[in-house]
Formats: structure tokens, C-alpha cells, sequence
């Protein structure tokens, strides 16, 4: 009598169990189909021009209704577990024996507890797949593909070299340790063209080391810096160095603009320089490298 009691009482502490976690599958699986919503919500929202703090709401709504899912899954749906103590053998009563095992029949059997595993993984599948999808959609904000947009420069052969008002540069003008920001004529202003036309002290460049023709002890480099892309403007004329206020990478300039220090990975692109029949600056080409900051594709020996 005393073990018909216990095994009932097992019994119903099984169907509570049972209870427990369906009711925790149930909250679990809501969580899920939340993010599911949310996901797609965020999707809609975008593609309809998008809102910033609705974004931001409906992301947290996706990606916290997940973590909510899980949480229940893991605590309500897994555990606890029950634990029996371990015990001398004792058979029950047949009676004790049969109701126990209608019980666990009705409450966990094999199929019920995989199907429920299985409805719940294929919800959280689907929360995971909208939200990646979610996080897809932004790709369409990207723009057209630069194309060669990145290589090529306003720069050309013949172009003379004018300051920013426009006015051209006298070769002979140039005193060493001088250093003036220029532009291609037509197209001053331009940022991606503008350079730094440096006169160098006598005997100081190494000609042997540059990629590009000078005029006497003139040189020429771009102003962005190859790091992120500052305009480089601090020229230390005493040792021939230019340096990037942004993070301080430094350049020698009578060696190609090479990196003395500093973060940047390659010195600054140099443009060719020569003279017209009116003793005016010009380039006889575009940069020896694409200018600014390097980026994946990029290499040393790309033909610009
Ligand atoms: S942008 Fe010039 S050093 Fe960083």
C-alpha cells in the first residue's frame, strides 16, 4: 500500500513535469515566431526607407526574443531533471507498476519528447534564417562597384601644375624647402588629385630610389595619406620628412615618400614631373599607384 502510494505520487510528479515543460515549449516557441516577425518587420522597414530607432527596436525585439527562446528551452523544456537516489532493489506492486507505466506512455513518450525537440529546433531555424536575412538586406545600401574610379586621377601628361587659385608654377619659382599644395589645372580643388610639390634641399634626393621623373630638386607626391587617408601637411624640411597629423605616419621625401614611422603601409604615390616650353610645371603622367589608402585589390604593381 505504502508503494502504491509512492509510485502515484512519481506518477503525478511526472505529469506536473510534463506540464511544466509544455508550457515551456509553448513560451519558447512564441519567443521564436516573435523574432520571426520581428525579423521580417525590420526587412520591411528598410525597404520602405528605413527608421532608425524602429530598426533598433525591432532588432533588439528579434535578437532578444531568441536569447528569451533559448533561455526557456534550456530551463523549462530540458530541465530539471529528476534524480532518484540510488537503492536496493524493491519491486512495486503490479498495480503501482502498471499505472506507472500508463503514465509515462501518456507524459514522455519517446515521440512526444522528439517531436516537440523537432517542432522547436525547425522555430529557431527559422529565427535564426529571417534574422540572418534581416542582417542581408542592408547590402543593397552599398553603392555602384567604383571601377577603375579608384585608380586613375585627374592627372594626366601635359597637365600643368596651378595653387588653388589657379595659377600656374614656374619651375624656377620653386626655392628648396618650399612646399605648396597643388592641383591639375581645371581641376583645382580636387581632392583626389591634389598633391604637395616639394623643393628639396640640394644633393639630398635619392634618385636611384624614385619611381617617377623630377625637375631638378622638385618632387611631387599625394597629399592623402596611404593610412586613412588625412591630408598630409607637416613638412620637417630639416630632415626632408612629411608628416600625418591624423596618426603621425612620416614620409621620407627624398626616398619615394617611403614610411619612416607610423601606421600607414606604403609610402605616398608620386606624379611625374616635367617642364612645358613656358618653364610651367607640368605632370607627364597620372600617380606611379592609385592614391589614398589601400584597400584589398590593391598592389604596388598595378598598371594605373
Ligand atoms: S591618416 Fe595619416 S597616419 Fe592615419
Amino acid at each position: 500500500m505504502a508503494s502504491g502510494e509512492q509510485t502515484r505520487t512519481r506518477g503525478e510528479q511526472w505529469r506536473a513535469q510534463r506540464e511544466r515543460q509544455d508550457r515551456g515549449a509553448r513560451l519558447a516557441a512564441i519567443c521564436f515566431v516573435v523574432a520571426i516577425f520581428a525579423a521580417f518587420g525590420l526587412m520591411a522597414v528598410y525597404i520602405a526607407g528605413g527608421q532608425t530607432q524602429l530598426e533598433g527596436l525591432l532588432l533588439f525585439i528579434a535578437f532578444g526574443a531568441v536569447g528569451a527562446g533559448l533561455g526557456i528551452w534550456g530551463k523549462r523544456v530540458v530541465g530539471p531533471k529528476i534524480v532518484v537516489e540510488e537503492r536496493y532493489p524493491m519491486r512495486s506492486t503490479d498495480q503501482a507498476r502498471d499505472e506507472f507505466e500508463a503514465a509515462y506512455e501518456e507524459s514522455l513518450g519517446e515521440a512526444v519528447v522528439g517531436g516537440r525537440r523537432r517542432f522547436l529546433l525547425r522555430l529557431l531555424a527559422g529565427a535564426g534564417a529571417s534574422l540572418g536575412l534581416a542582417l542581408l538586406v542592408p547590402l543593397r545600401s552599398l553603392g555602384p562597384g567604383p571601377g577603375r574610379d579608384l585608380f586613375v586621377t585627374e592627372w594626366e601628361p601635359g597637365r600643368r601644375l596651378v595653387d588653388a587659385g589657379g595659377t600656374p608654377i614656374l619651375a624656377a619659382q620653386m626655392a628648396a624647402d618650399e612646399v605648396r599644395t597643388v592641383f591639375p589645372e581645371g581641376a583645382e580643388g580636387d581632392a583626389k588629385a591634389q598633391a604637395l610639390l616639394i623643393g628639396t634641399r640640394p644633393d639630398q634626393l635619392q634618385r636611384d630610389e624614385l619611381p617617377a621623373e623630377t625637375v631638378g630638386d622638385l618632387v611631387c607626391y599625394s597629399k592623402i595619406c596611404t593610412h586613412a587617408g588625412c591630408p598630409v601637411g607637416l613638412y620637417r624640411a630639416s630632415v626632408g620628412e612629411l608628416i600625418c597629423p591624423c596618426h603621425q605616419s612620416t614620409f621620407d621625401v627624398n626616398r619615394a615618400a617611403v614610411v619612416v614611422s607610423g601606421p600607414a603601409g606604403r609610402g605616398l604615390p608620386q606624379l611625374p614631373l616635367g617642364v612645358d616650353d613656358e618653364g610651367y610645371l607640368i605632370a607627364t603622367g597620372d600617380f606611379n599607384e592609385p592614391v589614398g589608402p589601400s584597400f584589398w585589390n590593391m598592389t604596388h604593381d598595378v598598371d594605373v
